[in-house]
């Protein structure tokens, strides 16, 4: 068979137009096409081949019978070669299904790149069920896949419909540095690099560059990359991560909070509205629905007798916050206000309360040297205008709060964190030339997808994920 193969020769039809892309086929049915793709699946039966052809546009079932089947390249296809095919496009019979609903009857085609067989297969390099670690180093051709390309495609979409969203409502787009002299959320969190001689970070945030565009732009947003210099190997934190962040100017908390819950039901309607988005919600997430409004709004102090209520505890720390140990294990106790919420607490708390809610006014000594106070408590708590958006199954999605808009608050606030005021003399300008209230958040992109395309973790959301120990491919 194999050297009968070789003496066939296909004879092209050189008046075929270029090829077309599989997205764009359905209105050239039943007549003649040309199509240039991978080979996602092969199977041949009898004198048959059936490819499932992918362009990353979509896939096209293709037929190969007859004389092109036999020939030396049919005998010896493997999956992930790239092929030009060409034939007439046929609207499948009836009771048979397809993608798209048609198929390629091929009459000439062509290898233009051949992959291997044998042990270098792709189906020897890459096994469903390989190691964690294995399927990270291959995380370029996990990416031909069906789950994870459609993954990337709804985060195209959704970055796409968030534009659209954030532009309906008058904010604009700027595109804020990444390499930084300033921090904003903590210096144990930032990346240092040398900058020709000087020390300088990769961006925790862009917030206090978006709150410099206020009198400059109105308001606006950015979707930046941010850098978390974190040990946490959880499933919700990257070290790189997609930010989503933005700024209002004259607005006050309760317009901060209405104005998220916005953005996001109006973009997840967006996503529903467009059939195509709607398909790979569909298909990663076929239970979704859109979340009701307005969100529950759950202050710090409730939440934390919430959590005493459903015995959900905290770990007991000493004096200098050390976690206490007994015997190997942790010791729990119960929550008291000035606790940060841990994030399996908050996990736990999401999830039996089943609905997106946001956790508000948390104590200063927990936040950013940027916050607005709200209240002082009678022991002497410090809480502020800051708010957390938490989703079932991921947690966290959103932080935002109001800013300081004092310039002797500003500089408390400095002090506090123990920051030299003398790197940030641009953002305190803008205290001192025409201060207003104002206030933003951050949504990390990868934290949203993973809630709407109920991915386990973030790293499935992410182009090439980057975490402790992991900057490869
Ligand atoms: O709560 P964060 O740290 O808030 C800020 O950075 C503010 N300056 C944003 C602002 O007000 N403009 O981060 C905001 C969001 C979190 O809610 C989370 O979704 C995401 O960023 N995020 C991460 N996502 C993935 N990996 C990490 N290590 C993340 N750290 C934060």
């Amino acid at each position: 068979l194999i050297e009968e193969s070789k003496k066939i020769q296909l004879k092209e039809d050189v008046s075929l137009p270029k090829a077309t892309k599989i997205v764009h086929l359905a209105p050239l049915r039943s007549k003649r096409v040309r199509v240039n793709g991978w080979v996602h699946r092969l199977r041949s039966q009898k004198d048959i081949i059936f490819i499932v052809l992918r362009d990353g546009t979509g896939y096209l079932q293709c037929v190969l019978s007859g004389l092109v089947a036999r020939t030396y390249e049919a005998l010896t296809l493997t999956l992930e070669s790239t092929v030009q095919l060409t034939g007439t496009l046929q609207e499948v019979p009836e009771g048979k299904t397809a993608p798209g609903g048609h198929e390629l009857i091929v009459d000439y085609w062509r290898v233009l790149g051949a992959a291997p067989g044998a042990d270098d297969a792709f189906t020897n390099r890459l096994n469903e069920k390989s190691d964690p670690s294995i399927l990270a180093d291959l995380r370029h051709l996990v990416l031909r896949g069906e789950t994870a390309s459609s993954v990337l495609k709804l985060r195209a979409a959704l970055l796409a419909a968030f534009r659209e969203t954030l532009t309906a409502h008058s904010l604009t787009e700027v595109t804020p540095p990444c390499m930084v002299q300033t921090q904003v959320e903590g210096g144990a969190t930032l990346f240092k690099f040398d900058y020709y001689g000087q020390p300088a970070f990769l961006t925790q945030s862009s917030q206090l560059y978006l709150e410099t565009c206020l009198p400059a732009l109105g308001d606006v947003f950015c979707v930046q990359e941010s850098f978390r210099a974190e040990n946490s190997h959880t499933r919700r934190h990257l070290s790189e991560y997609t930010h989503l962040e933005a700024e209002l100017a004259f607005i006050n908390f309760d317009d901060l909070m209405t104005h998220i819950e916005a953005i996001i039901c109006e973009t997840v309607d967006r996503l529903l509205a467009n059939p195509t988005s709607a398909a790979y919600i569909k298909q990663l997430n076929p239970s979704f629905k859109a979340p009701a409004r307005p969100f529950l709004r759950l202050s710090y102090v409730d939440a934390i007798k919430w959590l005493n209520d459903h015995n959900i505890m905290h770990e007991a720390e000493d004096a200098e916050g050390n976690v206490i140990k007994e015997q190997g294990l942790t010791v729990m106790v119960p929550h008291k206000v000035g606790d940060d919420i841990a994030e399996a607490a908050e996990r736990q708390m999401t999830d039996i309360i089943g609905t997106p809610v946001f956790l508000y006014g948390f104590p200063a000594e927990l936040k950013a040297f940027y916050m607005k106070k709200m209240r002082v408590d009678g022991e002497g708590h410090v809480f502020t205008e800051s708010c957390d958006l938490l989703m079932p199954g991921v947690g966290e999605i959103v932080g935002g709060s109001m800013r300081i808009d004092d310039l002797d608050e500003l500089f408390a606030g400095y002090k506090r964190e123990g920051i030299d005021p003398t790197p940030y003399y641009w953002y305190t300008d803008q205290r001192k030339y025409g201060t207003c209230a104002h206030g933003g958040y951050g949504l990390g992109v990868e934290r949203l997808l993973a809630w709407l395309a109920n991915r386990y973790t973030v790293r499935e959301c992410s182009l090439y994920p980057r975490w402790p120990g992991r900057a490869t491919p």
